[in-house]
């Protein structure tokens, strides 16, 4: 199966290694919208435009399914980019609450979710997990990560002090969920801040699960193919995939 990755940006790549180590498709497209990121600061119509736009970009790849790795956009903008569509267009926010469902999380255990500004106020995450009857959630935007990790800071002082910042009333998680695709990158830091090392529910490995769960894939004994494009700088952006994924691209 060849399949395409979308992104506001270069985020999106933790959803990618996960996808590689799985070795489950023969060939991943991958699209950063670098021009416009973030979309996490932008509002529902803009966020549904770009969404849409970026199909389009796929249109030039006979792929038969999508995954828009960003949380911002799986929150506002899958329907109708399933709608416009001709293949099954994936988000990661169902198969994120579905991943918090397969681990040892009581119903009353502090659950943590931290994402962009759009993606905490479209409530996504807040509902789906309150429907299911988890009654301990707390949901901050946490956008100051995401520049943060666009530079490589994963660790040291100023990550320290930025999670201080967000994180000083916030009641101790059983659990937290990374409702953004740069947050992996940063995952043994939040664990390490917190008292009691949360759980990390990770994008990536549940759209794994989940895509596992609706097609018949198995491991592959080769790597999947992949090629990365972006709206602005892909010379950029491949050199943060070197750095991420540990392999050149091309
Ligand atoms: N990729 C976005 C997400 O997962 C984060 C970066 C942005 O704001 O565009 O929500």
């Amino acid at each position: 199966m060849k399949i395409g990755v979308f992104d506001s940006g270069a985020g999106g790549l933790s959803v990618v290694k996960s996808l590689l180590e799985h070795k489950l498709f023969d060939e991943i497209i991958y699209y950063g919208d670098t021009a416009r990121v973030p979309y996490g600061t932008k509002d529902q119509n803009t966020i549904i435009r770009y969404s849409l736009e970026a199909l389009e970009f796929f249109n030039n790849f006979d792929i038969d399914l999508l995954i828009t790795a960003c949380n911002t956009v799986s929150a506002y903008a899958l329907s109708d980019m399933n709608t416009q569509s001709r293949y099954p267009v994936y988000g990661v926010i169902e198969s994120g609450v579905m991943a918090v469902e397969k681990q040892k999380i009581k119903k009353d255990d502090e659950i943590l979710i931290i994402a962009t500004r759009a993606t905490i106020g479209s409530k996504s995450y807040q509902e789906a997990l309150g429907n299911l009857g988890y009654s301990s959630i707390t949901a901050i935007q946490t956008g100051l990560f995401v520049p943060m990790v666009e530079e490589g800071i994963f660790g040291g002082e100023i990550l320290h002090a930025t999670m201080k910042h967000y994180f000083s009333d916030v009641p101790e998680p059983k659990a937290i969920i990374l409702g953004c695709t740069h947050f992996p990158l940063i995952g043994d830091t939040l664990q390490s801040y917190f008292k009691q090392k949360p759980l990390l529910i990770h994008s990536g490995e549940a759209i794994v699960e989940y895509l596992e769960a609706r097609y018949d894939l198995s491991t592959r004994d080769k790597e999947s193919k992949l090629k990365i494009f972006a709206s602005d700088n892909v010379i950029g952006l491949r050199k943060i995939a070197d750095n991420w994924l540990g392999r050149a691209i091309k």
